[in-house]
């Protein structure tokens, strides 16, 4: 872990929020690398939900929403951690993650278990009074539940059908850590499927396997993922069943997507809360409530994730290489161009119109610093997975080298191939 903190800082992946007046906890910022590798999850995520299907539909809400959201939903109830706070240095823990009786910071004495609402507060207009509060959103799916009747009207669907949403979520979490893992600021993607009640529990199955499909597809390795079912106990207070789709963390096995089966608990609170009706009429006429099955992933989480499983070193004579093994479609940088020397115009101008034809198309990197090995290093380790370089055959025969990350192998290529070769690979 403390190495991809400090490639992701070293390199421009993340930044602790705030750093100048020494960072503010739980929240980060995403650097010129990091915010590539984001978009390019949540690209990802969204071509293999939305784009790729005929029943999904996306939509965009707003972050805040009419303070009897939280009260229908629950959270305003029930979106609590358990705290117990320090008599002697006011510290606050999550009573769950305590081992022992006293402060584990200080050995003073705790107070009794209190309930804490993660949900941060906010007033909407001038006025700073009850009437007015509001909350930041701690899920993306509740601006989804509150436009089901707009988009069913819009779209006109037949079950089972889906809505999905990306965007910011905010949890007030009463410890943060281990980095990017757990923040209070995120960003959430999350699908709302609906189905008809009955056919719930094997559409949850199709989508718990749907999604481990998917991370995989992505890169992450088979055997550093597991599900885990939840005990009855620990389902949150809209689940039926709830199936987490772990990593192999550093830490240790650990939530990496939750994937719910909320019934039909949340249509039907908004449609006792609001006064609208939110039932589902089918083809047939028959009116119901529908059940929902919620697949749900954060995306600073996935990105730890691919870092942590692409990262790997290999050490020649005394030279360690750092690579980022990363699926191309998630790499910051597809392509980096370099001259052979920087010093040789001739060099340096085809290799600049190479650079610049290839950036129509890719996210690609110029780099004429230092020697050629030290800038196959310098993309190795931020996941670029293929570097062309221009040397003197490149004058004489319009060819250039085409080095793979993963294999460092180098092949001979016709400078007009370039296009094609990297769409292809990217496919
Ligand atoms: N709407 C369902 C829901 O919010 P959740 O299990 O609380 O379920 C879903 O959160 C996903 O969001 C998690 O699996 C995780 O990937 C991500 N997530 C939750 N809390 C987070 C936090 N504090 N920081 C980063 N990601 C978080």
């Amino acid at each position: 872990m403390e190495k991809i903190v400090s490639l992701c800082k070293r390199r421009g992946f993340v930044f602790p929020s705030s750093e100048i007046y020494g960072g503010i906890g739980g929240f980060w910022d995403f650097g010129p690398l990091g915010v590539l590798m984001k978009n390019n999850i949540k690209r990802l995520w969204w071509k293999a939900i939305v784009e790729e299907r005929e029943n999904i539909f996306g939509l965009d809400t707003t972050v805040i929403h009419h303070p009897k959201v939280w009260e229908a939903s629950g959270h305003l109830a029930s979106f609590t951690d358990p705290l117990r706070e320090c008599k002697s240095c006011h510290k606050r823990f999550r009573a769950d993650k305590l081992t022992g009786e006293n402060c584990p910071e200080c050995g003073g004495e705790l107070t009794e278990v209190k309930q804490f609402n993660l949900m941060f507060e906010t007033y909407v207009g001038p006025a700073k009074q009850t009437a007015n509060k509001a909350y930041l959103r701690p899920e993306t799916c509740q601006g989804i539940f509150i436009n089901f009747a707009n988009v069913v009207d819009c779209m006109r669907p037949k079950l089972p059908f889906g809505i999905a949403q990306i965007g910011k979520g905010f949890r007030n979490e009463i410890t943060t850590g281990d980095f990017i893992f757990r923040d209070r600021e995120f960003e959430m993607m999350e699908l709302e499927f609906f189905v008809r009640p009955g056919e719930d529990e094997k559409w949850h199955d199709y989508w718990i396997k749907e999604r481990l499909k998917w991370h995989q597809k992505m890169g992450i390795k088979k055997e550093n993922l597991r599900l885990f079912e939840h005990p009855k106990e620990s389902l949150a207070h809209y689940s039926k069943r709830t199936v987490d789709i772990e990593y192999k963390f550093p830490f240790g096995w650990a939530e990496l997507e939750g994937i719910a089966n909320r019934t039909d608990f949340d249509l039907k609170n908004h449609s006792k809360f609001s006064g609208k009706d939110l039932s589902f009429q089918d083809e047939n006429g028959e009116k119901f409530y529908p059940f929902v099955i919620e697949p749900s992933l954060g995306v600073e989480r996935m990105m730890l994730a691919l870092l942590l499983d692409a990262y790997r070193e290999e050490k020649n004579n005394k030279v360690t290489r750092v690579i980022l093994s990363l699926n191309p479609k998630v790499s910051p940088i597809k392509v980096a161009v370099f001259p052979l020397l920087a010093n040789k115009p001739d060099l340096v101008k085809l290799a600049r119109r190479i650079y610049e034809d290839l950036r129509e198309d890719f996210m690609v990197a110029w780099d004429d610093r230092g020697n050629i090995g030290k800038r196959y290093f310098s993309q190795d380790e931020i996941g670029t997975p293929w570097c062309v370089t221009v040397d003197f055959q490149s004058l004489k025969d319009n060819t250039v080298t085409v080095r793979d990350r993963d294999t460092t192998k180098q092949e001979r290529m016709r400078i007009d191939k370039l296009k094609e070769f990297f769409e292809n690979k990217l496919k």
